[in-house]
């Protein structure tokens, strides 16, 4: 079996070039370029590439970017009151706080604050609702890049069964709602399953979401499935400091149809949907 490794970086450039000819478009009409702000606590390196990265295809697809930077130690309070200056802003379509938050901080309270029109990330209990009752307009980023990817490998879902291998808010629960609109038949495999592993190996699609580093071998999966790793996750290997996925890309490729790998798959469409969020967000605020 020839596999097809889903090239992530270069579905993401088409998508973020997509999203920069609607802002070309619409500046012609006159409508103002999208704005996204990005809000980042603390000194973590990791969020810190993140939100670089964030900013750089936001500029790329010619909207502008404001990044608020707090220190770890700042209170509820400071954090709060950037996104009240932020929900009230209308050069500010998006607003994307990066997460997670240090400890003392209340990652619920700041979610719940931002204004649900501006919520790029779509994690907002008013946009968990419309996910869930199919009225989304502002869907998470990382379940929206799965589901294109999906949709160009396979095409129509209808009648799969898709696992679902974690449970989080970002990703897992949102991915099942996704999943189940396009008409698959549905599994979350968690912690507190019994026997996650054989349920897994039923599914036409795997998406693995839960960041243990490569715990999804060939024993996972059946012959023939649809992967997608959303797992990254940096580990030593004889001293040297790399990036894996929760899919042990080399053990279960060889296996799959069709496979993300880590980097270069799903994180890159991640920030290419956020990019789609904040043109949404912007085209709904010009209505
Ligand atoms: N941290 C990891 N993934 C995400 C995401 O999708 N959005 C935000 N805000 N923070 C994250």
């Amino acid at each position: 079996m020839t596999t097809h490794i889903i090239d992530g970086k270069r579905l993401a450039d088409d998508l973020i070039a997509e999203v920069g000819n609607e802002v070309r478009r619409l500046a012609e009409l006159g409508v103002p370029a999208p704005g996204l702000a990005v809000v980042l606590v603390g000194e973590d390196p990791a969020s810190a590439i993140y939100v670089r990265n964030k900013i750089k295809r936001a500029q790329e697809a010619g909207m502008t970017s404001i990044e608020k930077r707090l220190p770890a130690d700042c209170t509820q309070d400071s954090l709060e009151a950037v996104v009240e200056e932020l929900n009230q802003r209308a050069d500010v379509h998006g607003i994307l706080v990066q997460l997670p938050l240090p400890k003392h901080l209340s990652e619920e309270r700041i979610i719940r604050l931002i204004a649900p029109s501006k919520d790029v990330d779509g994690f907002h209990p008013e946009n968990v609702g419309l996910l869930a009752t199919g009225q989304a307009t502002l869907i998470p980023c990382t379940p929206l890049g799965c589901l294109e990817m999906l949709q160009r490998e396979i095409g129509d879902l209808s009648g799969k069964h898709a696992v679902i291998v974690g449970r989080s808010n970002i990703v897992g629960k949102p991915m099942a709602n996704l999943l189940l609109q396009a008409n698959c038949t549905i599994t979350v495999v968690h912690s507190r399953s019994v026997n996650g592993k054989a349920i897994a190996r039923q599914a036409d699609i795997l998406v693995a979401a839960v960041g243990v580093p490569e715990l999804v071998d060939e024993t996972w999966v059946k012959p023939g499935a649809v992967v997608i790793d959303v797992g990254i996750n940096a580990i030593e290997k004889a001293g040297k400091r790399r990036l894996v996925g929760d899919v042990n890309y080399a053990k279960v490729a060889p296996y799959a149809k069709a496979i993300t790998p880590v980097p270069g798959g799903v994180g890159p469409m991640t920030i290419a949907c956020l990019m789609k969020n904040t043109l949404v967000a912007a085209q709904h605020a010009s209505q």
